[in-house]
């Protein structure tokens, strides 16, 4: 009874208070640079997630206090090339809970180290480029290309929404090239088919980052409270996706490049669950990212201060048009292969604009969050202590260093053939993440991206629609993994270089 007397209650809260304030200034973390706000409560950065807005908060931290800046009591945001490799060449974090599909762990939300290696030695053999670039797949490939730009065609004389016209989308395009790769022979048509494109919508206008945030960060409120907040964040439900994947990964006869096929493999040991599980993450990983990307940098080359960029892409296209050759259909004597175009793999200008592309623009710009292992690292000349959370976000990395990436602001892709700091702009750029838990669909994203553009910008010159657009429209805004326009629009007018 004496510990309720208010004099008692009011002297515990007082030493608790007393307590948490010298824990907070006698953390190692009290000497990295940030916010005074930040030694003490995390609020702040949890109000800026719940908005969306985690990125460009924790980019302005960094304009302002550095390359290291504390975010939280127990988190600190990174920007420099040694926290790249310190950080991200161990991994696992708790945060990737948030990811589980059908109750299972996929290799994107597995925590254990040994069993995330274990699950990429299956993956990583259909995901490298040698894979990737076979006849079967790359011409899969190329086929979307073709009847997103047999819709490019029709649409001459109007704007077309890039983002969310019906049929005719980037995430279309995403969805049934990666769904191509998980499972061809049954794969998505969203590009031709209405209801493969709901399917398609299902998994990418996923408005579950605030109702996933607060089961991550609180889950006692989110256990009691699960229905109300669902009112206002509403979970993520995908019955068509599950369909689509569940049906696919139950086929006995997927092509050989298919990462379904390698999945089968009895050696393996995976049921069916597991395969599609794993195959749904691989969907989701592969939509929004390559979508929003191409519709960040069209927009980008649309407009006039790049027109210079778009005309010098027509150029190299030009020179090296005829019908796209997939390696498959090289054959030939050197002689014959001299004659041939160039692949869209070895134009070096398309090369540049999509690595500035992803530098301006990267589809995941957002921070990527690590635990430290037992005993804690130095990070950037920081003792950082074990389980605090520490991370990088591409948006900050493509940005921060202004001696390797001069006016970070201009989309410049001829940056990208300096010979001055060509190594630290390679390690910088953190689009695709590094490490152990890097992207493993790298190689089938950048195919996507040129046998798009290639076929786009061998055609049309774009230009932006600003009857309904403005520039605000296209701000980066946060969604759960990628970053997709504010507007959640992006109209563009196709012009036939033949009649420019
Ligand atoms: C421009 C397009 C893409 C970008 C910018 C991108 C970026 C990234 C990044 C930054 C990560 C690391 C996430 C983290 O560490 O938390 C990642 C992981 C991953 N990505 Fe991509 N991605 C793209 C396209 C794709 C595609 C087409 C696939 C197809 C399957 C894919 C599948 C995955 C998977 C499965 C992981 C998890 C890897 C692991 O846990 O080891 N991504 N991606």
């Amino acid at each position: 009874m004496l510990l309720l007397q208010p004099p008692v209650l009011a002297a515990a809260t007082a030493g608790g208070a007393a307590w948490y304030v010298w824990s907070c200034l006698a953390s190692p973390l009290w000497k990295v640079p940030g916010p005074w706000y930040s030694a003490f409560t995390s609020l702040v950065l949890r109000y800026r997630e719940l908005r969306a807005e985690r990125t460009t908060y924790i980019h302005q931290l960094h304009l302002q206090y550095g390359p290291a800046v504390r975010i939280s009591p127990n988190e600190v945001a990174f920007a420099s090339v040694e926290s790249i490799k310190e950080i991200y060449a161990s991994g696992g974090n708790q945060f990737y809970d948030l990811f589980m599909v059908y109750g299972r762990r996929t290799m994107f939300s597995t925590l254990v180290k040994d069993d995330h290696a274990k699950r990429k030695r299956i993956l990583a053999d259909r995901y490298a480029n040698t894979n990737v670039q076979r006849a079967a797949a790359i011409d899969g490939i190329h086929e979307r290309a073709g009847r997103f730009l047999d819709r490019c065609t029709a649409s001459v004389g109007k704007s077309i929404d890039i983002f969310v016209s019906i049929l005719i989308n980037l995430h279309n395009y995403a969805f049934d090239c990666v769904s191509h790769h998980l499972f061809h022979p049954y794969g998505s048509d969203s590009l031709r088919n209405p209801q493969d494109e709901e399917i398609q919508k299902q998994v990418t206008f996923d408005d579950s980052l605030q109702n996933r945030l607060i089961k991550h960060h609180y889950p006692t409120i989110h256990r009691a409270m699960g229905s109300v907040i669902a009112l206002f964040a509403s979970p993520r439900e995908t019955p068509l996706a599950d369909e689509l994947v569940l049906s696919a990964a139950s086929r006995s006869d997927p092509a050989r490049f298919t990462v379904v096929n390698r999945m089968q493999e009895k050696a393996h040991g995976l049921d069916q669950t597991t395969i599609a599980a794993e195959c749904l993450d691989h969907m989701a990983a592969g939509i929004d990212t390559t979508g929003d990307a191409l519709c960040f940098l069209m927009w980008e080359l649309s407009q006039p201060r790049s027109m210079a960029v778009q005309r010098r892409l027509q150029q190299e296209l030009r020179e090296n048009k005829s019908r796209l050759v997939s390696p498959g259909e090289s054959g030939g004597g050197a002689e014959q292969q001299q004659q041939q175009p160039k692949r869209f793999d070895e134009l070096p200008y398309l090369d540049a604009v999509v690595m500035e592309g992803l530098r301006c623009f990267p589809a995941i710009p957002m921070s990527l969050p690590r635990y430290v292992p037992r005993g804690g690292r130095t990070i950037d000349g920081y003792f950082v202590p074990g389980g605090a959370v520490v991370s990088c976000q591409a948006y900050s990395t493509h940005r921060i260093d202004q001696d390797v990436f001069p006016e970070p602001e201009v989309f410049r892709p001829e940056r990208w053939f300096a010979g001055e700091h060509e190594m630290e702009r390679k390690k910088l750029f953190f689009a695709f993440a590094n490490g152990g838990r890097g992207c493993i669909g790298k190689h089938l994203a950048l195919a996507e991206m040129k046998i798009l553009l290639q076929e786009i910008y061998s055609r049309f010159t774009t230009l932006p629609d600003y009857t309904c657009m403005s520039d605000e429209d296209m701000a980066m805004a946060d969604q759960i993994i990628s970053s997709q326009p504010r507007a959640k629009k992006c109209l563009l007018t196709m012009v036939p270089i033949d009649v420019e």
